[in-house]
């Protein structure tokens, strides 16, 4: 299985979006995939007909066992979506009294990554949908990840989160074997506007080396396409937003293969 995190510590940045266009594409392409819904806020779990705020079961069970799981829970917590090859591991509104414990000394900073690991037989890919917090849970994201998508929107702010993001990556780096490889995703690109082809720019000349070189457009079709509950090439396979995830996809997959033979 690879796993792959989305995270930005900003909200409204497009990593929801990011993940399900990702996870519908890779499914497209006959992978099982499974998304595990790590913000509080519950947006992913949303899209999918879900209420994060009624669930009684959800991706805050597995970190009630003192940093353990429980043989067979992370299966048992499994949800549909309106993709065959997609399972939802659920988030709920209960997750957000996690992110106030220190990561460090909760003991509870590998509890997503162990519990992919007892998926590892049932799906190809995994998608983790992470909160805008430095926290236990974006701790758990990073630490249970091969490769990490960080999307930005191309606004004059967007950066400075994009620093702080970086700045944390370096911190759990610390903790890791190996340097975690990360991708940074220009989103919400509208070309008519300074804001977006000025942040671009910037991105290109302090990034160069992590930046995938195209965007993904503003295109209200992916926004259609969370009101349907569809993945985004479900809805239409065709849209500009959809055509610009393929892209991304065909990058990231590639990068993979660069980091495998490296
Ligand atoms: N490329 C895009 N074009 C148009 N709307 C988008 C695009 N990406 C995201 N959105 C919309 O913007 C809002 C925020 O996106 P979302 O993926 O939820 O961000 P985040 O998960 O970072 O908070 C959502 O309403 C989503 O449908
Ligand atoms: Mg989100």
């Amino acid at each position: 299985m690879r796993v792959w995190a989305v995270a930005n510590q900003k909200g409204g940045v497009g990593k929801t979006t990011t993940s399900i266009a990702l996870a519908g594409l890779l499914a497209d392409a006959g992978k099982r995939v499974v998304i595990v819904d790590l913000d509080p806020h519950g947006s992913m779990t949303s899209y999918f007909g879900h209420d994060p705020d009624s669930l009684e079961h959800s991706s805050f069970d597995l970190f009630q066992h003192k940093g353990a799981v429980p043989r067979g829970l992370p299966q048992q917590l499994l949800l549909p979506t309106s993709d065959e090859r997609i399972s939802l591991l659920p988030s709920s509104t209960a997750l957000a009294t996690l992110e106030r414990q220190s990561p460090g000394q909760s003991g509870l900073g590998l509890v997503i990554a162990k519990s992919l690991a007892q998926l590892w037989q049932d799906f190809d890919h995994a998608v983790i949908d992470s909160p805008p917090l430095l926290g236990v849970l974006m701790v758990n994201a990073l630490a249970a990840s091969q490769q990490l998508v960080i999307p930005v929107q191309t606004e004059f702010l967007a950066v400075k989160g994009l620093e702080r993001m970086v700045n944390t990556l370096a911190m759990i780096n610390r903790s890791r074997q190996q340097a975690l490889p990360y991708t940074i995703v220009p989103t919400l690109f509208d070309r008519r506007t300074q804001a977006s082809m000025g942040t671009l720019r910037v991105l290109r000349n302090s990034y160069p080396d992590h930046l995938w070189p195209a965007y993904i457009p503003v295109d209200t079709r992916l926004r259609d396409a969370s009101r349907a509950g569809l993945t985004p090439s479900t809805f239409d396979s065709n849209s500009r937003g959809v055509l610009a995830y393929r892209a991304l996809l065909k990058h990231l997959l590639s990068q993979q293969i660069a980091a495998q033979v490296a």
